[in-house]
């Protein structure tokens, strides 16, 4: 049994905010917010640079607490400013050639499906969208059918921005370790949310960020890129972290990980990150999902009852992330007024997912976000708050 009331006692946020936008931004632990500060606190009082040589230990236990998270090696770790760079970092160095083909899914990340666009309309890459199955999920199937010698990259979000939906992110890796093709996961919504293992899982890069259901600082992600992998990747941009330069003309790019950051990044955002994910595996990554997925599942039930509102997720595993829409009032109007009882969800529109919900017809949806540290009281509070917003 977890002990709620100690992870709100740690979370001062609970006092000020019914908070349902984990997906969007979480609230940030005692630990981690205190983390952040002593660093910043150390940068104030004696510079910069003492303050890393300093915390050196902290900064570098990043990579111990990302390899233990994620199951892999840290040299297989780097940390970067979000999960959308960390993407872009794997995505930009696959040198694509016109005629290659991208295989990804109906539920992408809109900054993933404006790259795959970029790489299309500049190189002549083939960008094939995935169908669904009949429960909204990739279509497993289908993925293995389209596959021949021209793909070059099997890219898919684990669990998207707008819905509940978790595509079945290891079957898609076994087919990519069928055929030998790379596979690029973009899990900025699962990592924090449930165990994610990417050995079990079977993809070659992952992507995520800090501030979601890890409950990190904001401005920070990370990157795990497979040791095989790393060196058929050259990074687009490189930089004196990434590389060496050896002699007057000549230069040499790092062999872990590390040849995808940055020099300079935000150190107190490391710490704070480290911070989170250990919180996050004290607790328990399985604990932590059966919770969030239990409770996500309550207010599915409850809010479907009330007149007028309908649920949007897709899928046969549904996560913490609830959708839904009301058939007066807009998602856009319900944030504002549920904001103003100091209630947070937020809004996801079809510009941000237009493979998704252009086909479903919804223009928007209103997303309500969960996680292990609320209440199934809040769940009740919620539902009476969108019952009276409908009253009004
Ligand atoms: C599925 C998914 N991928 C990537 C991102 C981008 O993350 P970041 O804002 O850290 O770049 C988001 C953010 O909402 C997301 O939902």
């Amino acid at each position: 049994m977890l002990d709620i009331q100690k992870f709100r006692n740690e979370t001062p946020g609970c006092l000020e905010v019914l908070h349902f936008d984990n997906a969007g931004a979480s609230l940030q632990p005692d630990c981690v917010y205190e983390a952040v500060v002593e660093y910043l606190s150390c940068e104030r009082r004696i510079g910069g640079y003492a303050a890393a040589r300093r915390y050196s230990d902290q900064l570098d236990s990043f990579y111990d607490s990302f390899s233990k998270l994620l199951n892999c090696a840290p040299e297989e770790v780097a940390f970067i400013e979000n999960a959308t760079r960390a993407w872009d970092m794997a995505f930009y160095s696959m040198n694509f050639e016109r005629g290659d083909r991208i295989l990804t899914a109906k539920a992408e990340y809109v900054s993933n499906s404006l790259a795959y666009l970029q790489v299309a309309r500049n190189k002549g890459v083939i960008v094939d969208v995935v169908p669904n199955d009949h429960t909204g999920q990739l279509d497993i199937e289908s993925l293995e059918d389209m596959i021949d010698e021209k793909v070059k990259l099997i890219s898919i979000t684990h669990i998207p921005t707008q819905g509940g939906l978790v595509n079945p992110a290891a079957k898609i890796g076994k087919i990519a370790q069928r055929y030998n093709i790379p596979y690029l996961l973009d899990a900025c919504q699962s990592v924090g949310q449930m165990q994610i293992d990417v050995k079990e899982i079977g993809c070659d890069m992952l992507s995520g960020t800090g501030r979601k259901f890890l409950r990190g600082p904001r401005g920070t992600g990370f990157l795990y890129v497979k040791s095989s992998m790393i060196k058929k990747l050259e990074p687009t941009f490189i930089d004196l972290r990434s590389a060496c330069w050896t002699a007057s003309d000549q230069y040499r790019i790092r062999e872990d990980a590390k040849r995808f950051e940055n020099w300079e990044c935000f150190f107190a955002g490391k710490v704070g990150l480290a911070k989170a994910a250990e919180y996050a595996m004290s607790i328990g990554l399985d604990n932590i999902y059966e919770r969030t997925k239990n409770l996500a599942q309550i207010l599915r039930t409850e809010i479907q009852e009330i007149p007028g509102v309908t649920v949007h997720d897709l899928g046969v595993e549904k996560c913490g992330i609830v959708t839904f829409t009301h058939n007066q009032i807009p998602s856009d109007v319900l944030q504002k007024l549920l904001a103003e009882k100091q209630i947070n969800v937020s809004t996801s529109t079809v510009s941000s997912a237009r493979w998704d919900l252009e086909e479903r017809k919804l223009n928007s949806l209103t997303r309500a976000s969960l996680h292990y540290f609320n209440t199934e009281e809040e769940v009740k509070i919620f539902c009476k708050a969108v019952v009276s917003l409908m009253e009004g």
